[in-house]
């Protein structure tokens, strides 16, 4: 009988791991994640491998409902269409302050549309223009366009149909599929020095440990949530804006066996609707609403807010406003006392209509156009963040009537949306690429035989839920080169699967040998439970890493503080205890948690200066330092690596250089 996912009071007094039996596989290529960019990866990779090959993938969840995209969405944020790559490039690198990765930028640019195009075949509903081309975008068809970049969906089943695709490609080559497996560490090859050469992870449903042995893996399960306190308290506490279940795991994996990271400084903290975490692109985008103060005033276009915004030219001087800027106004405002943030959605919906009269607009018309508006905007929230929509009914809300509160949310890392922090990988092997900054394998980290790809690609944002799939594909075809080229190679793990089972499944072991000797099983001088943990994790990184309570503030002295917490909550990690399985994943997400922080406020304390103001602020250097890496400013890369063999962590710079010109 597997473990129970509840605690009961009647188990086994000492767990006999002889009942959890551990089943071993061989592969060619692993794939590591089951979102946008391990979709992406199953559907391309067997294209490109050689005939015979053996692939799998494991996902922690179940593939048609797992990820970022996992609810849904209402707009893809990533389609070039008209625009070019290199305009895409431009965006991006204003949008995150100068300092990115302009090969893979470009290189996701040139290929995206791909993906956009396929998932509309595969049955994913595009809008598309009033009086334009009602084609399908492959052949020329008109979406409604809301910005420069995103355009509109029908997306409650877009994960659905992505996964749809996936599974079918996996199947067709006769490839395997491992749902509800999570992985918990990596292994590198006991006689080839910095090799990947497989995994280790355990099943969410039954007692059984898989040890996967593979030439070469792709880790792509997104970023990290629960990281920072959330505004939300107790029984809304996995109310969030990105998915609760990724949990760091792409970059603690990658970090372990040594893989370099870039940008872990950098982090996503949303201005998203209170409470209810509802997306605001739509409403900025489609329905043209402005942000206003308490008094009801567009501080954005106030005295203060420019005077604020010239601090940081040029990129403030852009067409749309760097996020993490428009982050700092609606901060600033909040500081001065002008607070809180509406989104005036009254006014936006009352200009459309008011627009609509002035045409000439008919009343019985008007009516049909005023219910059309209506269901789109509640469209918004119910294809991607339904608990918003639940907030507005329970509240009464009639955003025709009234505004709704407007907040920046804790910090997220990422790095597929307007975040950029992750892993350093290799560009694409071509002449217009620096030297530094490619080799040989598109996508893969500096560990030989690790690729990754969407949240898990370090200094190339932006990429959303199209770019991370298109992403995925390219991962998995540098993948299929790479265990081409080595054909020769078999994978030779560091740990027999026994020792693997028994650290897997320490913390259960150490749950069932205490749990009695307290009242309740959740307080106990031996063991800690993953929830208690979190908890912990969440007021160090908030109090000290500039969480939302300091507004976002952090400095030296805090951050040697939060660095002390983090070792002991290291070293704490080993008494997590864990009544079931579900338990077991917690205790494992929070290990992950904990080294991405690390390896976060290591950035930050590294990095001397503020580059993004609105996402965090170190207080003791509140500057952009624009001069560049030979100048001995900052606009360059913070580089960090774990070294598995010593246990040692090093910080550095490393230069960015400028591809594409203004
Ligand atoms: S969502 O994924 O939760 O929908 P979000 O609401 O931030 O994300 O935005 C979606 C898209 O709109 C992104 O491409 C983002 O850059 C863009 N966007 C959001 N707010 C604005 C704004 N005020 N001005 C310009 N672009 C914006």
């Amino acid at each position: 009988m597997a473990l129970p996912n509840k605690p009961t009071w009647e188990l086994l007094a000492e767990p006999d791991l002889s009942k959890v039996p551990v089943e071993e596989y061989e592969y060619d290529a692993l794939l590591v994640g089951g979102g946008m960019a391990c979709t992406g990866a199953a559907y391309e990779i067997g294209k490109w491998m050689p005939a015979g090959s053996k692939v799998c993938l494991c996902d922690k969840a179940s593939l048609e409902r797992s990820g970022a995209v996992a609810q849904g969405l209402s707009a893809i944020n990533t389609y070039i269409g008209e625009n070019s790559p290199s305009d895409y490039v431009r965006m991006v690198r204003n949008d995150l302050m100068g300092v990115v990765r302009e090969d893979l930028i470009f290189d996701l640019g040139r290929h995206v549309d791909d993906s956009v195009h396929l998932f509309e075949e595969w049955g994913l509903p595009v809008w598309k223009k009033e009086g334009g081309n009602k084609a399908p975008l492959s052949e020329g068809g008109t979406p409604v366009r809301t910005g420069k970049w995103q355009i509109m969906i029908h997306g409650e089943s877009y994960k659905r149909i992505v996964a749809e695709a996936a599974k079918a490609a996996l199947e067709e080559m006769g490839y395997d599929l491992h749902e509800r497996m999570f992985i918990v560490k990596l292994l590198l090859d006991a006689n080839k020095d910095n090799t990947v050469a497989g995994a280790v992870g355990f099943s969410s449903r039954e007692n059984k440990v898989c040890v996967y042995k593979a030439k070469a893996v792709l880790v792509a399960c997104g970023g990290a949530v629960n990281i920072f306190r959330p505004r939300s308290t107790d029984e809304g506490k996995g109310r969030a804006w990105y998915p609760i279940w990724n949990a760091g795991s792409t970059y603690t994996m990658c970090m372990q066996v040594g893989a370099e990271m870039t940008m872990m400084e950098n982090r996503f903290t949303p201005s998203r609707f209170k409470d209810g975490y509802g997306p605001v692109g739509a409403w900025f985008l489609l329905f043209k609403a402005t942000v206003v103060n308490g008094a009801g005033e567009s501080y954005v276009k106030s005295d203060a807010a420019k005077a604020e915004l010239a601090k940081y030219t040029p990129y403030s001087e852009a067409a749309v406003t760097p996020t993490c800027l428009r982050n700092h106004l609606m901060l600033f405002e909040m500081k001065e006392g002008r607070g809180p943030i509406f989104m005036d959605t009254a006014a936006a919906l009352g200009a459309f209509l008011d627009q609509k009269k002035a045409d000439g607009m008919d009343e019985k018309a008007l009516k049909k156009y005023w219910k059309e508006l209506e269901s789109e905007a509640w469209e918004d929230f119910l294809d991607m963040s339904v608990g918003q929509a639940g907030l507005w009914a329970a509240m009464n809300i009639e955003p025709e009537k009234v505004g709704s509160e407007i907040m920046p949310t804790e910090p997220y890392m990422l790095g597929s949306h307007s975040g950029c922090c992750g892993i350093w990988v290799s560009g694409p092997d071509e002449d217009w690429v620096p030297d530094d900054y490619k080799w040989g394998y598109n996508r893969m980290t500096t560990v030989n035989g690790l690729f990754t790809a969407g949240d898990g690609v370090g200094a190339s944002g932006h990429k959303f839920s199209s770019g991370a799939h298109a992403e995925g594909r390219m991962a998995a075809k540098a993948m299929a080169k790479y265990v081409v080229d080595n054909a020769d190679f078999s994978p030779a793990l560091p740990q027999s699967a026994e020792e693997l089972k028994a650290e897997l499944y320490a913390p259960v072991v150490t749950y069932y040998k205490h749990y009695q000797e307290t009242t309740h099983e959740m307080v106990n001088p031996n063991y800690i439970k993953p929830r208690h943990m979190m908890e912990r994790l969440m007021k160090y990184t908030d109090e000290y890493g500039g969480g939302w309570s300091p507004y976002y503030m952090t400095n030296g002295h805090l951050l040697d503080i939060a660095m002390k917490h983090l070792q002991w909550l290291r070293e704490d990690a080993e008494k997590m205890a864990a009544s079931g399985l579900h338990e077991l994943i917690r205790a494992w997400e929070n290990l992950h948690r904990i080294w991405t922080v690390e390896d976060h406020l290591r950035h930050i304390q590294f990095r001397e200066e503020s580059r993004y103001p609105g996402f965090y602020y170190r207080g003791d250097f509140m500057q952009v330092d624009d001069k560049d890496f030979d100048g001995g400013g900052w606009k360059c890369f913070v580089n960090s690596q774990y070294d598995p063999k010593t246990g040692e962590w090093k910080c550095m710079k490393k230069k960015c250089h400028k591809i594409i010109s203004d």
